[in-house]
């Protein structure tokens, strides 16, 4: 029991993914050579940031992530505001690199686990801090790919233009735009018109966040303590459709669907962030429709000090390295960032 806790001291050699890799990896992040400060939530005098999704964004937005991409990657490796280790730490926490305190067999892995959610939100919450640090524009927000409504549903164009930042060779080529995406692709094509495809997309979504996930358990993931083994169920989303759009990006010609789809490499894909910005999008609309059918007689939230107290390891954008909780993860609005632009249009969309 307790809950999961990071230290990067118990960081080494990642598991191998199911089929050799192209390329060999390590994804450990840098040492640092003072201890974890605790997090502290931003002022909130800081200027909210509105995370706007691609398919809408202004050119003047998509400017601004392509830049921030462009000057990630081009710190050293060795910086851990650099893109290349951006990506790290996505595989550190999901390839075994990370271990257990005092269980040196047991990975700490957030995936299929409760932490999926806040893990990734506190991932973005950085991401997105050291590229408005580095624009030198603090109110940058994040685009998001809203795959959930229909204007979405495509991989937005400025990632699939060769020129550009955002761009990514291993990528399926039959997804590119204006292809229309499956949300619950599992590797096999099929024949549907837009029309069917978007339809059909509308009524996964609903299922995933209103119809199967009417408990806190099943959306957000099992119970995941300190001496657990890895992968106790992944929540309704975390299946579909994040890991099925994780395998629609990825190109399928590679061993194992990279880059997008498979742990170690998925950080790696700039499609990434805005794709977990859309996951992280759809937990506040969770949480907003379990207040609203339910009134207060539902937990949104677990309330075990085991989820609360769970905490992780990150690089802000001063690479000064930062201890956050669950806790501290919970309230977007503390964290300074809002979602706008799209709707839930698949909340009444019923076969
Ligand atoms: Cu950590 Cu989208 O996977």
């Amino acid at each position: 029991g307790g809950p999961i806790v990071t230290d990067l001291h118990l960081c080494g050699d990642p598991d191998p993914p199911d089929h050799p890799p192209p390329a060999p990896f390590h994804c450990c992040p840098p040492m640092s050579s003072s201890e974890p400060v605790n997090f502290t939530f931003p002022d909130p005098a800081e200027p909210l940031r509105t995370r706007r999704p691609a398919h809408e964004a202004s050119a003047d937005h998509m400017a601004k992530y392509k830049r921030a991409v462009a000057l990630m990657k081009a710190l050293p490796r060795s910086d851990p505001r650099s893109f290349y280790q951006q990506a790290n730490v996505h595989c550190a926490y999901c390839s075994g690199a990370l271990r257990q305190p005092g269980r040196p067999e047991l990975p700490l892995q957030i995936h299929f686990t409760w932490l999926f959610f806040p893990f990734h939100r506190a991932y973005l919450y950085f991401f997105e801090r050291i590229a408005a640090k580095l624009l030198g524009d603090p109110g940058f927000a994040l685009p998001f790919w809203s795959w959930d409504v229909p204007e979405g549903m495509r991989i937005p164009d400025e990632f699939a233009d060769r020129a550009s930042p955002l761009y990514n060779a291993r990528r399926n080529p039959r997804h590119l735009p204006p292809k229309v995406l499956d949300l619950e692709f599992m590797e096999v094509e099929n024949n549907y018109t837009d029309e069917q495809q978007i339809q059909r997309n509308l009524w996964v979504m609903h299922k995933q966040m209103v119809t199967n996930a009417r408990l806190p358990s099943l959306f957000y993931g099992q119970p995941y303590h300190a001496g657990d083994s890895a992968m106790p169920g992944a929540g309704t989303v975390e299946l579909c459709p994040h890991n099925t759009m994780h395998l629609w990006a990825g190109d399928i010609s590679n061993p194992n669907v990279e880059d997008m789809g498979v742990y170690y490499s998925a950080g790696r894909d700039p499609i990434f962030y805005p794709h977990h910005a859309n996951i992280d999008r759809l937990w506040d609309a969770w949480r907003h429709i379990i207040r609203t059918t339910h009134g207060n007689q539902t937990q949104a939230d677990f309330t075990d000090p085991d989820w609360l107290d769970a905490s992780f390891l990150f690089y802000d954008e001063e690479a000064r390295l930062v201890r956050v909780t669950v806790r501290d993860m919970l309230d977007a609005d503390k964290l300074r960032y809002t979602y706008g632009g799209v709707g839930m249009a698949w909340l009444n969309a019923r076969p």
